[in-house]
């Protein structure tokens, strides 16, 4: 039977804890928040919205260009808050258990740094916009349910790992992007700095595990890789929410979403987001090649 269990994990993460360490700061007091936004500045890049590219972005009026940006920052933002608190609780489960001892050290980092960024992104979005939006339905993974118990380990942190890859892919661009208020500036290159060693974390202990995947049952591999295809395109996804058209006052949310995600500009746009991600996948020998159609 022990063989079917997890090997516990061993990375080398002195760099990375020394990292955590030397540039650990005080969210509480770093961030000066202004009472109100300058109303003329988008509060997300204009060419990050989800209609960038398209005639269905030159069609609105300034007006709803800027309400847009502003609407799509603040869902965002509200998506990073329900991303790691799903994050933070799968990692606090697994802290002190024997497969992760050796990585505990660093999962401490972790979980406080997240927990220091979900307190910003939501001082953010209630702040200035007054409200999150709800969490949006998770992607079912019941096509991975029958695997291996390590399989599922994977999956779990593969799911962390895109997520901040994703997000960071956002945060990188915006954090030098002088349209944008000072503070939303500040909070994007403030988390793309945390987020630079956790994805460094994410990658190693992905390749850890699918590589015991592999050497326990290589089949289970392609479904694996079936199933992150269709996460990263879920998380994408996320991104267009009716709710914030609607508040950006854009008549026919739902259709306007389905039109957008499908035109091609921003088919383009999703793989330049995903090309990073799908580039690792693929060298890892877990890419979207393998799916078989
Ligand atoms: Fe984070
Ligand atoms: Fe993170």
């Amino acid at each position: 039977m022990a063989v079917r269990e997890i090997e516990p994990i061993v990375l080398e993460l002195d760099r990375l804890e020394q990292m955590a360490e030397s540039g650990y700061y005080n969210p509480y007091t770093m961030f000066e928040w202004p009472d109100a936004l300058e109303p003329d500045r988008p509060w997300m890049s204009e060419s990050l919205t989800t209609l960038a590219g398209t005639p269905m972005w030159d069609e609105l009026t300034r007006e709803q260009q800027l309400a847009l940006t502003k609407y799509e920052a603040i869902n965002f933002f509200s998506l990073n808050i329900h991303g790691i608190r799903e994050l933070m609780s799968e990692v606090v489960m697994r802290i002190h258990e024997r497969t992760y001892s050796n990585v505990s050290e660093f999962l401490h980092h972790f979980i406080g740094e997240e927990n220091e960024h979900m307190w910003f992104f939501a001082q953010f979005c209630l702040r200035y916009g007054g409200k999150l939006y709800p969490a949006q339905p998770t992607l079912k993974a019941a096509s991975v349910d029958h695997l291996s118990q390590v399989a599922r380990e994977l999956i779990v942190f593969a799911r962390i790992l895109i997520f901040e890859e994703i997000v960071d892919h956002y945060n990188a661009l915006m954090a030098t992007d002088q349209s944008l208020p000072h503070i939303a500036r500040e909070i994007n290159r403030v988390h793309h700095q945390d987020e630079s060693r956790h994805v460094a974390f994410g990658r190693m202990i992905f390749l850890n595990l699918l590589k015991q995947v592999a050497g326990r049952d290589p089949e289970e591999v392609p479904v694996v890789a079936e199933y992150l295809e269709s996460y990263l395109q879920y998380s994408i996804g996320t991104l267009y929410n009716p709710a914030a058209y609607r508040d950006a006052g854009i008549p026919d949310a739902l259709a306007l979403r389905r039109r957008a995600l499908a035109h091609p500009a921003r088919v383009q746009a999703h793989d330049k987001v995903l090309k990073r991600t799908r580039a690792f996948l693929s060298k890892a020998g877990v890419g979207r090649e393998l799916i078989k159609r």
